[in-house]
C-alpha cells in the first residue's frame, strides 16, 4: 500500500475497505450507501457521529474532547468521525460505546 493512501476499515463487515488518500476529512467520504456511520452536523457538535477508532490518528482537539467527555465518558478509543483527518490506516467500530 502506497504511503499516500490510507485503509479505512470498519468492524462491520457488510461495509468494505475504502481506501482514502491521507491528509483529508474522513467524513467528506462517507455517506450511509459506504459506510455504518451516522452524522448529523458534521462539525463537531451533535456528538451523532460518535465511533471507536484504533489507529494512528492525530488526538483530538479541545472542542472535540469535550464533547467525547459528555458522550463518551471518556473512552480513550471515542472519536468524532467528523472531526478525523487521515493520517495512517484505521479501524472504526460504531458499536455502543
Ligand atoms: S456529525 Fe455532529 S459531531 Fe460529528
Amino acid at each position: 500500500m502506497s504511503k499516500s493512501l490510507c485503509n479505512i476499515r470498519f468492524s462491520n463487515r457488510k461495509f468494505s475497505t475504502i481506501i482514502l488518500e491521507k491528509n483529508q476529512l474522513l467524513s467528506e467520504h462517507l455517506t450511509v450507501q459506504n459506510s455504518p456511520i451516522l452524522f448529523g452536523c458534521r462539525t463537531g457538535i451533535c456528538g451523532t457521529c460518535v465511533v471507536r477508532v484504533r489507529g494512528n490518528i492525530a488526538p483530538p482537539n479541545d472542542e472535540e474532547k469535550e464533547v467525547l467527555a459528555v458522550i463518551a465518558d471518556g473512552n480513550p478509543e471515542a472519536r468524532l468521525a467528523c472531526q478525523i483527518y487521515l493520517t495512517s490506516d484505521i479501524e472504526i467500530d460504531v458499536c455502543e460505546l
